[in-house]
């Protein structure tokens, strides 16, 4: 008889489960795939002692993160800012390669994850980048810019490097950096080719500057009650 009852924490989600004789080795084993398969993490657990025998038992399941408080939530979304002006310090390539993760974690169309990104830390790369329109000069100053591309052949490319923008800035703020989305229209995206050697067929949807800040912006929600419909759309 097995129990994994872990205490002190909240059921999210139930699972059926099949199981093989002997339990207790088996079943430990597909769990495992379950964790992952999951990716983020899932542990399985029972209500009762489970009897070793063919069959099948109830597993309950939960994120091992377990789920934030409202405001942390909040404070989550509403601690990014864009931020301007950045210390000279570098980014670790850990950071950053936990940056690209929390980018690449976004959804995207069919999962067609048309993505690319390139991180420029060459200087002048990046003076050349900052003067592809008069806002992204900040580019310059930064010690790294996030070009952020998606395959043009995707046909919801724009949303899903939207998506996996909004992750990357969402990341860089709780990881106490900041950054910018800076918007690169068609005809700008043209001198950003030419700069970084892109081809054709990628989009240009906008460039990240990012790193230490230099300026301290208040977390804001900008939430307006009127922005939120209640089942019809009301006239204000
Ligand atoms: C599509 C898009 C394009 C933007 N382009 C620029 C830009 O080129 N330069 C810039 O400094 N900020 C740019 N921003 C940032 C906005 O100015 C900023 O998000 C807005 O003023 C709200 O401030 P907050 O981000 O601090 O909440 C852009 C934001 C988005 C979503």
């Amino acid at each position: 008889m097995i129990s994994w009852k872990k205490p002190g924490l909240q059921w999210s989600r139930t699972l059926l489960y099949y199981y093989k004789n002997p339990a207790p080795l088996n079943i430990r084993g597909p769990i495992s795939q379950i964790q992952e398969r999951a990716e983020v993490g899932l542990f399985a657990d029972t209500d009762k002692p489970v009897q070793p025998s063919v069959g099948f038992f109830i597993c309950k399941v939960h994120w091992r993160g377990e789920t934030m408080e409202p405001k942390e939530v909040l404070d989550f979304f509403c601690r990014r800012r864009s931020v301007r002006r950045y210390l000279k310090k570098a980014i670790p390539d850990t950071t950053l390669d936990l940056l690209m993760k929390s980018a690449m974690a976004a959804p995207s169309g069919n999962n067609a994850q048309p993505w690319a990104f390139i991180i420029v830390r060459d200087v002048k790369l990046k003076e050349e980048l900052s003067r592809v329109h008069a806002w992204v000069y900040m580019a310059n100053e930064a010690p790294a810019a996030i070009v952020m591309l998606g395959d043009k052949g995707s046909q919801w490319w724009q949303e899903d490097c939207a998506a996996a923008t909004q992750n990357l800035l969402l990341a860089a703020a709780n990881l106490g950096l900041g950054a910018v989305w800076c918007g690169i229209k068609e005809d700008q995206a043209k001198a950003v080719r030419k700069i970084l050697g892109i081809p054709p067929e990628m989009g240009v949807l906008c460039i990240v500057p990012i790193g230490y800040p230099a300026e301290s912006l208040s977390p804001n929600t900008k939430f307006r009650k009127d922005k939120v419909h209640w089942d019809r759309f009301t006239k204000p």
